[in-house]
């Protein structure tokens, strides 16, 4: 994805949403907020997406997570279709914003666009892509995927928890890592430092090289 990428700034658009209007800083303030593209309201993967986000967002208040969809359609539509996500996901009302693009240029400027998928008119769709932003207005996080694939809201879920936890500890979630596993403590973090700043101790993995860099604690 060229352009927005991890470590720039989200740029601060006025949206319209389902909610209003707002500016995107202003949405996130002081929480993390994950922004997710769709291709488009009335499609089969997105009913089933934008209701498994409604039914996660209980355990992402609990992170405090903020979420905000996007779709490239007018508020009006946005409005009916919520009631076919909320009928299809029974009991889980959609109760985050979701910006309305009907003209297509937020998806350009967040760099939402699919390079392959078009409208019955031939204009460019946004891909599946989702934006984790931390409370700095920068992006920690993106996912692209292409229309065809709906995504995973455990990984959802477990990639904020570890982009939260690196934030508050010196340490990094290993490969398959789920939130309450052992994280590894960073390998800029000398031993002497380690033992200061995680006094629960941590283990050292014993490895050929004999190095000391893979090293298990529980934060
Ligand atoms: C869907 O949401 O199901 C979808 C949208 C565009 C292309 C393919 C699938």
């Amino acid at each position: 994805m060229p352009g927005l990428t991890i470590g720039d700034d989200l740029p601060n658009l006025e949206v319209e949403t389902t909610n209003g209007k707002m500016k995107l800083h202003d949405y996130v303030g002081d929480s993390y907020t994950i922004l997710f593209s769709h291709p488009g309201d009335f499609t089969p993967v997105c009913t089933t997406e934008l209701g498994m986000m409604a039914a996660y967002a209980n355990k992402f208040a609990e992170l405090g997570v903020k979420l905000l969809g996007l779709s490239c359609d007018d508020v009006h539509s946005h409005k009916e279709w919520i009631k076919d996500i909320e009928a299809y996901n029974k009991g889980h009302k959609v109760t985050y914003p979701i910006i309305a693009d009907s003209k297509r240029e937020l998806i350009k400027q967040l760099n939402m666009v699919d390079p392959e998928e078009t409208d019955s008119s031939g204009h460019k769709l946004p891909s599946r892509a989702l934006h984790i932003v931390g409370p700095d207005k920068k992006i920690r996080l993106s996912f692209l995927y292409p229309a065809t694939t709906g995504r995973n809201m455990d990984e959802v879920v477990r990639v904020v928890d570890s982009l939260q936890k690196a934030a508050k500890h010196k340490i990094a979630t290993p490969a398959n890592w789920k939130p309450g596993e052992p994280v590894v403590i960073s390998p800029n973090v000398s031993t002497e430092q380690a033992k200061e700043m995680f006094p629960q101790g941590f283990d050292t993995a014993n490895l050929p090289s004999g190095k000391s860099y893979l090293r298990f604690t529980n934060v």
